[in-house]
């Protein structure tokens, strides 16, 4: 089986910040550095390092090549990426002194994706190959209902949370992946079990899971349930924990693990990521993630 993520590729620009800026505030940051990021690059790659193949397709202008090069040398398959005319999707992260951060999203070429763009992409891959998308590009519904129409397995990570996720037909979905907000958002509750519940009676045929940061992480499919805690470790940047978490999940899914093995396969690795700083950079090996969770 094949992986096709048709999803955004963003320059991250990470700011170190001793606090996240107030309102009226003006605050210097200790330091900058420039990265290689998106949710879908960081999926991507977190797919690809977790042992699947993975193509990765979507538009970047022309400042955004070395984002491919980054794919690339993860071993990620780039020829369905387009470059266009304009400017690459950017991210202006500020981290925090206890690793935790806030984002500002510009899109720029993510949304230059084309529904042609997408019968092009998809036209290579065959029933049973995986589409994982996110919400950080242009034409998300319009994937997935031609991914279903296509009989290809279609993982959606619901981030960042938008109103354009009302048109997205979710009963198609075969994984649906969500953090607390973005869970809230669309199952118009907080309470994590009334989530999974809610989202569950809508789309019966979906595996649906839940993170939960530090409170650890759930999944429901049919009638099965599990829940696995957070692995306690010095975070110092959470930038991309639930991308590593969707790309591991991905893999033990996609050979028929449980839900509580694939859980854990992916609580293991984003809790990894955290400990490093920076997005796509933070994306444990498969290896290291098998020797920490056995460690
Ligand atoms: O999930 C982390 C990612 O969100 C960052 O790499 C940034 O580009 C934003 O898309």
């Amino acid at each position: 089986m094949r992986v096709v993520n048709i999803g955004s590729l963003n320059i991250d620009y990470v700011y170190e910040m001793p606090h996240f800026v107030q309102p009226g505030e003006t605050l210097s940051s200790r330091s900058l550095r420039v990265n290689c990021g998106g949710k879908g690059l960081n999926q991507s790659i977190a797919a690809a390092k977790a042992g699947l193949e993975v193509y990765h397709a979507g538009c970047i202008g022309e400042e955004g090549v070395f984002l491919k090069e980054k794919l690339a040398a993860a071993g990620v398959r780039t020829d369905c990426i387009r470059q266009v005319a304009d400017k690459t999707g950017h991210a202006i992260i500020q981290v925090d002194p206890s690793g935790q951060n806030n984002i500002i999203l510009y899109s720029g070429a993510n949304h230059a994706l084309t529904e042609e763009d997408v019968d092009r992409v998809l036209a290579r891959f065959d029933r049973g190959d995986m589409v994982l998308l996110q919400n950080e590009t242009s034409c998300v519904d319009y994937i997935v209902r031609r991914a279903w129409e296509l009989g290809m397995r279609t993982a959606l990570n619901a981030a960042p949370s938008g109103e354009n996720l009302q048109q997205v037909p979710l009963e198609k979905l075969e994984w649906l992946l969500v953090n607390e907000v973005e869970g809230a958002y669309l199952a118009g509750t907080t309470d994590p079990r009334e989530i999974l519940r809610r989202l569950g009676a809508r789309c019966p045929d979906t595996t649906i899971v839940l993170t939960l940061g530090g409170d650890g992480s759930m999944a429901a499919r049919g009638g099965e349930t599990a829940q696995v805690p957070a692995m306690r470790v010095h975070a110092v940047d959470t930038t991309a924990a639930g991308d590593t978490f969707t790309g591991y999940f991905l893999r033990r899914a996609a050979e028929g693990g449980s839900l509580e093995d694939c859980l854990r396969l992916a609580t293991a690795a984003s809790a990894l990521a955290v400990t490093r700083p920076g997005a796509a950079d933070s994306i444990p090996a498969y290896d290291e993630v098998q020797a920490f969770l056995q460690a």
